[in-house]
């Protein structure tokens, strides 16, 4: 059996900081710690942290009943009028939004403020999307398929700016960039799909051309771990969506020689250390 590890598995830097900066305020807060949203898409790493005392605040709702404690942003961002609640007296704000999302957060608020209609290319009812359209200033669209890409129409001389969600399908973007470039209005593109999310997706692809069978280990509600999972069954038609270990265990794998595993973004290195260790000795 010969089992390929994707070296991009696993969390990135973003997420990574996202999960240290929570530690890190369970030990100095003296106070109720609590983040805005899940801090990543992994109950593992949740439940952990819930039995450590950190609440997950779930609506504005919950969030203006708090009067007191340290409240941690996660990667995936907020838009500016929650950022803004965040300022208040008894609240302190530990923002571990992603570089790289803060910086499309800059972008378009930069842009939107001086007239460009602004592109979202990304899951509407994904929370980085839902927190970049709370920075634009005017118009936008958020579109996720070629055809809504396809049907928009603007005057010949507005501005237009695209951004892409940071895990978006690296390949699927540059299909929507062509059909901007041919719409030949003008329109300024930036490739905001995140350079930890290429890679990743890159590898996987690579990996899941040459192998048997494929594994992707990530939650269920982990879009760039579904999205990985696409990109990897498109290539490898054995290709299986596992949480952990244990899911694994109920999948038939007979008649198998090469076996490549890659992970998604919140994935914990040991779930994947974990399924590489049973896949090598068991099967
Ligand atoms: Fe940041 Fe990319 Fe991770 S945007 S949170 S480094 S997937």
């Amino acid at each position: 059996m010969n089992v390929t590890v994707a070296s991009s598995a696993g969390f990135c830097f973003g997420v990574n900081k996202a999960v240290n900066t929570v530690y890190e305020q369970i030990e100095k807060s003296r106070l109720p710690v609590y983040t805005l949203g899940p801090i990543i898409h992994n109950a593992i790493v949740v439940k952990d942290l819930a039995e450590k005392g950190v609440k997950v605040i779930n609506s504005e709702e919950e969030l203006e009943d708090i009067k007191e404690g340290t409240v941690i942003i996660r990667s995936h961002g907020v838009s500016k009028n929650m950022r803004e609640k965040l300022n208040r007296e008894g609240i302190v704000c530990v923002d571990a939004t992603c570089p790289f999302v803060a910086k499309i957060h800059r972008i378009v608020e930069k842009d939107s403020s001086e007239g460009a209609v602004i592109i979202i290319v990304g899951d509407p009812d994904h929370p980085e999307v839902k927190g970049i359209k709370g920075w634009v200033n005017g118009p936008y669209h958020i579109i996720n398929s070629p055809e809504e890409a396809k049907r928009l129409k603007f005057e010949p001389d507005e501005k237009i700016t695209v951004v892409a969600q940071t895990t978006y399908n690296h390949q699927k973007f540059k299909e929507f960039v062509e059909i901007f470039k041919q719409m030949a209005y003008n329109i300024k593109v930036c490739s905001t799909v995140c350079s930890a999310t290429e890679e990743r997706q890159s590898e996987a692809l690579e990996i899941a051309q040459k192998v048997d069978a494929m594994i992707v280990i990530g939650d269920r509600h982990s879009s760039n771990s579904r999205k990985l999972y696409d990109i990897c069954k498109n290539r490898c038609k054995r290709t299986y969506f596992i949480e952990t270990i244990v899911d694994l265990k109920t999948q038939p794998f007979q008649s198998v020689s090469d076996v490549g595993i890659t992970a998604g973004a919140s994935t914990p290195k040991n779930i994947i250390e974990e399924v590489q260790n049973y896949v090598r000795n068991e099967f």
